[in-house]
């Protein structure tokens, strides 16, 4: 098993009726964490790291780490550039090698999303990369840094930019936001219902924190191929360490590390059975 691009896994998991689940990253204990999880449960994972987080995982540093981590690893394992907002650290992550690439044009007017997205497609050819773009607006923003409304997205926009982009993957708001939901989060599986029996791309749901193990099963069973979940495992891994913290009076930096990578694997393995991808790899 090895580095894989995120068409094939994500066209399985169609077929399949199950959804492969894309885990933000932070850093080498999360990504071992992870890939821990998915081995030890036989399924094949997306690795992934969001154009806002660059900040605090550099992605010359980050980029490599989770490379090299699928390469070695006993799964199918893709890498993917998640919510790529600029054309110059979308050419970067496709120079490192990432398997596939997520233009967010979600807040531009429809034709210059499809214009976006059509030149990061041009990009991502040269090394033979996925291109994931989004249609509507998911709610919130995946640092926590704004508070976006949600626009559902549209039936006529999703085919007309489907048919114009030919993109691969298709991220669709439904009520789905990022972060942690202000109440109950409400999905409109009407909605998903209507787009996945038109769109034949494979579907993913962002805003994967704070939804219910019900409304994971519904949104696989309506259509739904990758599902994106990041704030629930940084909250699991900070509840680790700070667990460890106190469990421990001669706490050093290694059961600090250990406590991380445990707090990622914890959080990946729960959604992996939830989503249904255990041994499909
Ligand atoms: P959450 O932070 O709500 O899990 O969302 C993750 C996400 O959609 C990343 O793109």
């Amino acid at each position: 098993m090895a580095l894989v691009n995120m068409k094939k896994l994500l066209h399985d998991a169609k077929q399949g009726e199950y959804a492969v689940g894309a885990f933000n990253m932070a850093n080498m204990e999360t990504v071992m964490g992870a890939i821990k999880a998915a081995e030890d449960l036989n399924s094949p994972i997306i690795l992934q790291i969001a154009e806002a987080r660059l900040n605090y995982s550099p992605i010359e540093l980050i980029g490599p780490i989770m490379i090299e981590a699928a390469k070695n690893s006993r799964v199918d394992v893709a890498v993917n550039f998640d919510h790529g907002l600029t054309l110059e650290n979308i050419k970067k992550a496709l120079d490192l090698g990432f398997t596939s690439v997520m233009i967010d044009g979600s807040k531009l007017p429809l034709e210059e999303n499809i214009d976006l997205t059509k030149k990061v497609i041009e990009e991502a050819k040269r090394n033979g990369a996925s291109v994931e773009a989004e249609v509507g607006r998911v709610g919130g923003s995946e640092d926590g840094s704004e508070n976006i409304n949600i626009a559902y997205t549209e039936l006529e926009d999703a085919r007309k930019f489907v048919d114009d982009t030919d993109v691969n993957f298709l991220a669709v708001a439904i009520g789905n936001a990022h972060g942690v939901y202000s109440g109950e989060p409400n999905l409109n599986f009407e909605v998903l219902k209507n787009i996945s029996k038109e769109i034949e791309k494979p579907l993913v749901l962002h805003g994967g924190t704070g939804i219910s193990e019900e409304d994971f099963r519904k949104s696989v069973k309506y259509g739904i191929s990758k599902i994106n979940i990041a704030t629930s495992t940084f909250n699991s891994v900070s509840d680790s360490v700070k667990e460890t913290y106190n469990n421990n009076n001669n706490i050093n930096y290694f059961d600090i590390s250990s406590a991380q990578a445990v707090g990622a694997y914890n959080n990946v393995y729960k959604h992996i059975k939830v989503f249904q991808s255990e041994n499909k790899c």
